[in-house]
């Protein structure tokens, strides 16, 4: 197979990188690299058509795809997640057309699968043995897994604090799994000083350039469920930003490809919790960098990222669009997990719960239209934060004896 990526390029000073070597993130200014394509031969090779009869997961866009040599990928079958309308959903906002990309379905429960099915495929393209990520817990659960497919040795570092499924997944894929006193950025540091001495390759968030590849796949399945037209709205939740930098960048090469009915690009909004939202706080100081957040804490652990390596990109994504990135209640995030569960049976992660806090504050000061056709993503299962309504449930105990009168 022809592989179109034409090289490696950083996404801050522009230096170039041969595809064929191994990358993390660009030497000359500390920051991450895009994969770029031969978009012109891509666009002639490539009609869509060809996606006809290809199977329903991620590497049925493999010409679009880093993937030089398809016998090295490695996956679990990260299918095509559906896309759910949500009338009841969208009625209690008032909206007319809502609906939810549920990513909860892709192997060991979230969006996460998307990137380390790249990025481990790469690397064992590279015939790398030994890989390492600190994580805030699904993007170490995803890597555990798919090294354990691989035949890899994984090395994962994560927060004390982070949700029991994830310490137990990694466990039990038998990656060799640290608990840190601190945040995912002390355990980014850590992960960066083992990794020479240690002979680690370095997966963690945008410091290796292919996650952001597989993340890219949200954006065109979703414009292929949409019949390559996007919607008005994107509400994703925000922590290092692969999501939504990828399905930015899906955009953009779909539009090269001339595969999109109309240029119209969805505002992107980046949503995260007052408890940690380094990206709400630049965007609204009008600035492209975000300064370190001081004492993030939230019970969405995947967005509990209080420096992020690509936050320029994030941010570049979100003013390109036309977007917002705002932060809203830590406190409703229960609330909103609940609402989604209850009017459609959709189990939503807490991070997406933080999406529902945005939509109705973008309703309300008149960003998002009730008859915009909005997608939110629910990034993740909830049942793999059995924490997140303990407390609710303490409270509204569930477990009293059966009261015939109150049935
Ligand atoms: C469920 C979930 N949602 C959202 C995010 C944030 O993702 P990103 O790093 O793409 O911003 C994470 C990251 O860990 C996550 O696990
Ligand atoms: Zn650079």
């Amino acid at each position: 197979m022809t592989n179109f990526v034409t090289h490696l390029e950083c996404a801050n000073c522009g230096q170039k990188y041969d595809p064929a070597q191994v990358h993390n993130l660009c030497t000359a200014c500390n920051r991450p690299l895009w994969v770029k394509y031969d978009l012109a031969a891509l666009k002639k090779a490539f009609p869509k058509e060809k996606l006809k009869d290809r199977p329903a997961n991620l590497w049925r866009y493999l010409e679009m795809l880093p993937i030089k040599d398809p016998i090295r990928i490695v996956s679990l079958e990260e299918t095509v997640s559906p896309l759910l309308e949500t009338k009841r959903l969208g009625a209690a906002f008032g909206v007319q057309s809502l609906f939810v990309k549920d990513e909860s379905r892709l192997p060991t429960g979230s969006f996460k699968a998307r990137g380390m099915a790249m990025a481990i495929s790469k690397a064992n393209e590279f015939g790398i043995k030994r890989v390492a990520v600190p994580t805030a817990g699904n993007a170490g659960g995803a890597m555990a897994a798919y090294s354990a497919r691989a035949g890899m040795e994984a090395y994962v570092f994560m927060p004390e604090d982070t949700p029991a499924t994830n310490k137990k997944e990694c466990y039990l894929s038998g990656a060799k799994t640290f608990l840190v006193n601190g945040l995912i950025t002390d355990c980014g540091r850590i992960v960066g000083e083992g990794r020479k001495p240690k002979g680690w390759f370095d997966v963690s968030t945008l410091k290796e350039p292919y996650r952001i590849e597989g993340k890219k796949t949200m954006g065109l399945e979703l414009a292929e469920q949409l019949g390559w037209e996007l919607p008005d709205v994107i509400l994703y939740p925000t922590g290092g930003g692969t999501g939504l930098i990828g399905m930015w960048k899906a955009f953009a090469e779909l539009e090269a490809l001339g595969w999109l009915k109309s240029a119209k690009k969805p505002k992107m909004i980046s949503c995260q919790s007052e408890g940690c939202a380094p990206i709400a706080v630049a965007f609204s100081k009008g600035e492209r960098f975000a300064p370190k957040f001081e004492n993030a804490a939230t019970i969405a652990s995947g967005i509990r990222v209080p420096a992020a390596v690509g936050d320029f990109m994030i941010l570049d994504a979100v003013r390109q669009s036309g977007g917002v990135a705002l932060a809203t209640p830590e406190a409703d995030i229960p609330k909103w997990m609940r609402l989604g569960a209850s009017t459609e049976g959709i189990a939503l992660c807490p991070e997406t719960a933080v999406c529902l806090g945005a939509l109705e504050v973008l309703l309300k000061n008149g960003t998002i239209r009730p008859t915009d056709r909005i997608v939110i993503f629910n990034t993740g299962a909830a049942h793999k934060y059995p924490e997140a309504v303990h407390e609710e449930l303490a409270r509204v105990d569930i477990r009293q004896p059966i009261d015939w009168e109150k049935i």
